[in-house]
């Protein structure tokens, strides 16, 4: 009998999907805490390897695999981390988990605005510190949603699911997309599609759904930051290298604008030091896709992608 292929999880696959590898391969895991050098010397003979957005999967990573290597299955929809060109030039299929986090990364982004707009954070720091003197008229005052213009930066799925939530607000929708979605967003959510610019002048509150990469890096600096009213709320649940982390601290030190609402950095996770300063920031740990559906689902469907190339099939995400 023919050995079983080899898949390495080069940090943690949930059960739900390392089970369903474990019936049909042998399989590895380094744990979370495997360092590039374990990764490297582990990843050594496997035919598939399961990588996520924590690390550089890059050519030293592949040429460290060997040239067996058949699959790079990435935990998340995101695979800024992975070189194509590199996966592409050694014959390696590239795989990622759209849609299981569609919902759990847009209610998030919605709870970013709305814990910004309001600053619960600062009232929740107020209040732990014994600074709470009784109902106040006067403070804590913040933004409201309904009513607002609210603009989507990138209207893929999840950028076009965290349309369809704030929709119940009323008001307008505004949206930047490299194609046009007349019947979802235009003619279903009546949103209206915009340059980037005039997204940014006009929206109460705007949100990054954008993937990393070269492309998008400091997309948000600070001329648009100045493009934006002094009320606006800046969400981002996309990466954080869309956002130029300095130039927002300023901006809302000035009280250039209003507030925002941040679940991922650049250099996590690593928190700029300037952002864990400023005011008026809801900040969270990436926890974009971290509800318990949409996690079990992105390991099973981790599982489905890694099985299918290594059974000869074309797998159900392919990215390349
Ligand atoms: C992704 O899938 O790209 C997210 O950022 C991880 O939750």
């Amino acid at each position: 009998m023919s050995e079983r292929a080899r898949v390495v999880i080069l940090r943690e696959l949930l059960p739900a999907g390392r089970e369903r590898l474990e019936r049909s391969f042998r399989v590895e895991s380094l744990g979370l805490d495997a360092t590039r050098e374990e990764m490297l010397a582990g990843a050594v003979g496997a035919d598939a390897l399961v990588t996520d957005l924590t690390f550089a999967v890059d050519g030293e990573l592949l040429d460290a695999a060997g040239p067996q290597l058949k699959v790079v299955a990435n935990f998340g929809v995101g695979y800024d981390n992975v070189d194509l060109a590199a996966c592409g030039e050694r014959g390696v299929t590239v795989t990622n988990t759209p849609d299981a986090l569609t919902n759990a990364t847009a209610e998030l982004a919605l709870a970013l605005a709305m814990s910004a707009a309001r600053d619960l954070p600062g009232a929740e720091r107020d209040l732990r510190a014994g600074s709470w003197r009784g109902w106040d008229p006067r403070r804590w005052r913040g933004f409201e949603l309904s009513g607002a213009t609210i603009g989507v930066v990138g209207a893929g799925r999840i950028g076009g699911r965290f349309m369809e939530l704030v929709s119940g607000f009323g008001g307008h929708r505004l949206y930047t997309s490299r194609r046009r979605k007349k019947n979802h967003l235009e003619e279903k959510l009546g949103a209206r599609h915009v340059e980037l610019d005039e997204l940014l002048r006009s929206s109460d509150l705007v949100s990054l759904h954008l993937p990393g990469g070269p492309e998008t890096e400091g997309l948000i600096g600070e001329r648009e930051l100045g493009l934006m009213k002094p009320t606006a709320v800046l969400v981002n649940t996309g990466r954080g290298s869309l956002v130029d982390s300095v130039a927002l601290a300023r901006a809302l030190e000035d009280g250039r604008i209003g507030a925002a609402g941040l679940d991922v950095f650049a250099g996590e996770p690593t928190v700029p030091p300037e952002l864990l300063a400023a005011p008026r920031v809801s900040l969270a740990p990436h926890i974009g896709s971290a509800t318990f559906r949409a996690r079990d689902e992105m390991s099973r469907i981790v599982a489905g992608n890694v099985t299918a190339v290594l059974d000869g099939r074309t797998p159900p995400n392919p990215v390349s």
